[in-house]
């Protein structure tokens, strides 16, 4: 079967990992999810100073930032985790300080260009499902099959929270809104790759959808797109 590359955008919790990885195991596909590639960076820069809560040190971060080795690991279980200089950071990108920093880190121009290479060496062979803000307009602006993602605010605030909460972290409902709301004013905004739909790319609102529902109606978009090529 011919392999293609997926290209799946939008806002942050509309559920795009949980898409991509579906349909990548459906397909046979490596997944790639660059949020988590951001967040590694988010993370390194705020252990080593380079930033803080309102202040990043954009010199500091220019020296270093084609030395991080950013990569995933298979677990067991079939799931990926977020390698970050041989070591396994997979829980600790994952919480509401690191997605805003990497929210902030993800719009100085240098960094976007050093990730955005290693994305496109990942889809070298095609047969890749890779999720993120500008996979469809950026990074392969080419890919066969692009679909941007959308949930109604108060949903995926809704998913977050409870994500948290599953977690085990301590989580405010109107905070993780307030934070949602201003994560995609910053990722729309930025001047360095906006978050934006491609012209070809395909909208999918899940506000009222279940995953089951949802992945069907995908894998049938995906099978669909496979026969026309
Ligand atoms: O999808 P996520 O919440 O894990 O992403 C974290 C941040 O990284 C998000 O605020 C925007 C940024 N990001 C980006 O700018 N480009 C990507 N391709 C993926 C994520």
């Amino acid at each position: 079967m011919k392999k293609i590359i997926v290209a799946i955008d939008g806002y942050s919790s509309c559920g795009k990992s949980t898409i991509a990885k579906a349909l990548a195991r459906y397909a046979g596909y490596k997944y790639i999810d660059t949020g988590a590639m951001y967040r590694a960076v988010g993370l390194y820069c705020l252990n080593h100073g380079l930033m803080d809560k309102e202040t990043i040190n954009e010199d500091g971060v220019r020296q270093i930032i084609d030395s991080l080795a950013i990569g995933f690991s298979l677990q067991a279980d079939g799931s990926q985790h977020t390698m970050l200089n041989g070591e396994d950071v997979e829980n600790k990108i994952r919480t509401l300080e690191i997605g805003d920093a990497a929210s902030r880190i993800s719009t100085i121009g240098f960094v976007r260009q050093a990730l955005v290479r290693q994305q496109q060496r990942m889809g070298d062979e095609k047969g890749i499902v890779m999720d993120g803000r500008d996979i469809g307009t950026v990074v392969f602006p080419k890919a066969e099959l692009k679909l941007f993602l959308t949930a109604r605010p108060e949903v995926r605030a809704q998913r977050r929270f409870l994500e948290l909460q599953q977690k085990g972290q301590s989580a405010d409902f109107e905070q993780v809104l307030k934070e949602t709301n201003e994560r995609d004013y910053r990722d729309t905004h930025r001047k360095e790759s906006p978050l934006r739909q491609a012209d070809d790319a395909i909208l999918f609102d899940n506000s009222e959808l279940t995953e089951e529902g949802q992945m069907k109606q995908i894998i049938e978009i995906f099978e669909k797109r496979i026969a026309q090529l």
